[in-house]
């Protein structure tokens, strides 16, 4: 009977609202990839130039050897001027050397357009929005150990089997159809508190790439110590808006998300992202507000201090069946 009326009384409080009880809010997985909307320009680097076609990850014989390594490099962007040694921005991907054959190949993840362009909606002189937010996986012949070597890191860390590396293979092709856009952002509550967003990036592939290579049989090299770059905001638990749909319904709501977008809209060069990342910061810092998009839905963040704040910090290579870094440990 208590129960019962409890459980009454929770239907009437709960369902009425929208409450988002799971934090980080899980990234959404979609049935397939959607057609690039041609809008959509990546400018001066186009995505996955010699790659290979969708869905033909390379196979190996079963007891090939193949050496797994960590490759990183400073974001293109950020190459320009003397800002290397100031931010550690960088990029993350995955090589791998079949020792039996002598092939090598590089796996990475990014953006289709560019990370500023990917960072904010694009606004069109009729006041809609368009996101340019797909990401992808990118697997090429070699590595140029060159690139990688020079101002980054080029580090073995596992030795696996062709049987493991085909596994692995199976799942860079699922996660590609499902994982289909970019997040530059993770969202706290504060430093070392509370994650409302995961940021979904070429470190976060790289982060889940591994951690398939461990389950599926993958032993990786624990004295190998690597950092991850985030791009931090902090904020108030965050509020939930809506699709698209939904807040365009909404006149007011939807005009403060396109005069917030409109204030990041020069895609033109890279010397400009930076320009526009300190906008961005002045933004948030004197309104302390921000419309974040997830998962094709908008939520409104009350944003506080510090608002922005880059890091690089370790993450330890997985052991088979662990759970994701960020569930246990915040950083
Ligand atoms: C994306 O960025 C590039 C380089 O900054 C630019 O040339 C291109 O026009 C941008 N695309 C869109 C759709 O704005
Ligand atoms: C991932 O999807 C993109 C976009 O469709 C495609 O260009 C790329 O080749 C795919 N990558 C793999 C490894 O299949
Ligand atoms: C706004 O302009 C774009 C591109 O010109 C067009 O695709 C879209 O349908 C327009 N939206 C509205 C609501 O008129
Ligand atoms: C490495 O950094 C130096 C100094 O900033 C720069 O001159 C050089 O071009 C960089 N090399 C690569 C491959 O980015
Ligand atoms: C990880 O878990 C899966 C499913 O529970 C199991 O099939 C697999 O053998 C495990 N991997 C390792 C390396 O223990
Ligand atoms: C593991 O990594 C450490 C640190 O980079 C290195 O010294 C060691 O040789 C590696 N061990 C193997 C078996 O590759
Ligand atoms: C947007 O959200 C509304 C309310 O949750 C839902 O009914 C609608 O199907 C959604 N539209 C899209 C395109 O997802
Ligand atoms: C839009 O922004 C204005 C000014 O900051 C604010 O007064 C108004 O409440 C906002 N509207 C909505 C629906 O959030
Ligand atoms: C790597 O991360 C560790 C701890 O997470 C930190 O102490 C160290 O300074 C970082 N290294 C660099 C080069 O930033």
């Amino acid at each position: 009977m208590g129960a019962r009326l409890k459980y009454g009384l929770l239907l009437v409080f709960v369902v009425p609202c929208f409450c988002q009880n799971e934090w980080p809010v899980p990234y959404r997985r979609f049935p397939s990839r959607p057609q690039f909307n041609s809008y959509c320009q990546a400018g001066v680097v186009p995505f996955c130039p010699t790659g290979k076609a969708s869905n033909t990850m390379p196979q190996f014989h079963d007891f090939d050897t193949i050496e797994v390594y960590a490759l990183k490099a400073p974001v293109f962007e950020f190459k320009f001027g003397d800002l290397l040694g100031k931010f550690h921005i960088m990029h993350d991907a995955i090589g791998f050397k079949n020792v039996d054959t002598g092939f090598s190949y590089t796996l990475e993840w990014y953006e289709l357009v560019e990370l500023f362009n990917c960072t904010f909606a694009h606004t069109l002189q009729n006041d809609s929005m368009i996101w340019c937010n797909q990401g992808a996986a990118c697997i090429y012949d070699g590595i140029d150990t060159k690139h990688w070597i020079e101002n980054g890191t080029f580090v073995k860390v596992a030795d696996i089997t062709g049987d493991v590396f085909n596994k692995f293979a199976d799942w860079v092709e699922w996660d590609n159809n499902t994982a289909i856009y970019y997040e530059t952002w993770t969202v706290w509550d504060k430093p070392d508190g509370k994650m409302w967003f995961d940021s979904f990036d070429c470190a976060s592939f790289v982060l889940r790439a591994f951690q398939k290579l461990a389950d599926v049989g993958a032993k990786f090299n624990q004295s190998v110590r690597l950092n991850y770059t985030r791009i931090n905001l902090y904020s108030d638990q965050p509020v939930y808006l809506g699709n698209e749909t939904v807040v365009k319904a909404d006149q007011s709501l939807y005009k403060n998300i396109t005069d917030f977008y409109k204030k990041f809209q020069s895609h033109q060069s890279y010397q400009d992202l930076l320009t526009h990342l300190v906008e961005a910061y002045i933004e948030v810092f004197d309104q302390q507000q921000f419309y974040f998009f997830y998962n094709f839905e908008y939520w409104f963040l009350p944003m506080k201090s510090p608002f922005i704040k880059l890091t690089y910090l370790e993450v330890p290579l997985p052991k088979p069946n662990s759970t994701l870094y960020y569930r246990n440990k915040h950083f």
